[in-house]
């Protein structure tokens, strides 16, 4: 009876540490980054870096040259847009793509600020499906569609193109005119305008990092 015991004592320990393993992954320094060919120690690991290189080093741009982007391109971007986490995986999104010249010249002329008429490729437009969000909740999409624009203007960064939030929701009037100016139903809202393309600047990295906006445990 004892030794049976032990045994099952023996056996749960064993699920519990393979388990912790599993979930953390091994603490021997080397680098977690998913490729299989990668054996480098964890500070030297290339992807990890060029991962978070790309975080870092994005900026907004707002001057591009008028140079095409591909479809490969537009729809890496769209991957990673569609990539991003949402409140229970509702994935509440539509994506608008203009890429046709006299609705980008006439989106440049109503919103100015979308900077769609500085030589853009294209303008993205991530919308949020209001039938397709949480029931009760229903402003989780804003939330939603944030995570999948930061993740597309990612994307364009990554591949060497510029880009630019542009915010429409939550200005009323701004949402009204979009929706009216590209036949969007009522349930269909207009986060904000994406102009993507060819940078013609290279704006400065803003260091926005600030040790006093960090906070332990309380305010
Ligand atoms: C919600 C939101 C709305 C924004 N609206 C505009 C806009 O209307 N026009 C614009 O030129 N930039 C806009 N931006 C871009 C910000 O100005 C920019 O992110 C900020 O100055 C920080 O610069 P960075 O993106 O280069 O780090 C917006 C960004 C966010 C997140």
């Amino acid at each position: 009876m004892k030794k049976i015991t032990k045994n099952l004592f023996a056996q749960c320990f064993t699920t519990v540490a393979l388990c912790i393993f599993l979930l953390t992954g091994c603490n021997c320094g080397k680098c977690r980054c998913g490729d299989k060919q990668c054996n480098q120690e964890k500070e030297e690991c290339a992807m990890q870096k060029a991962a978070i290189d790309n975080i870092m080093n994005r900026v907004s741009v707002r001057q591009f040259t008028g140079g095409k982007i591909t479809d490969e391109q537009l729809e890496q971007m769209l991957r990673c847009a569609m990539a991003a986490p949402t409140a229970m995986n509702k994935q509440p999104w539509e994506f608008l793509v203009i890429n046709d010249e006299e609705m980008m010249t006439l989106l440049g002329e109503d919103f100015p600020y979308s900077r769609c008429g500085n030589g853009a490729a294209v303008a993205i437009i991530p919308c949020g499906n209001l039938q397709r969000a949480i029931e009760g909740m229903p402003d989780f999409w804003i939330n939603d569609l944030s995570a999948a624009t930061e993740n597309l203007l990612l994307a364009a960064h990554a591949m060497g193109l510029g880009a630019v939030w542009t915010g429409v929701h939550p200005n009323a009037e701004r949402v009204r005119h979009l929706q009216e100016l590209l036949g969007l139903p009522e349930h269909i809202v207009p986060l904000c305008i994406v102009p993507v393309g060819v940078p013609a600047e290279q704006p400065e990295v803003k260091d926005k990092w600030d040790t006093s906006r960090i906070h332990y445990n309380t305010f």
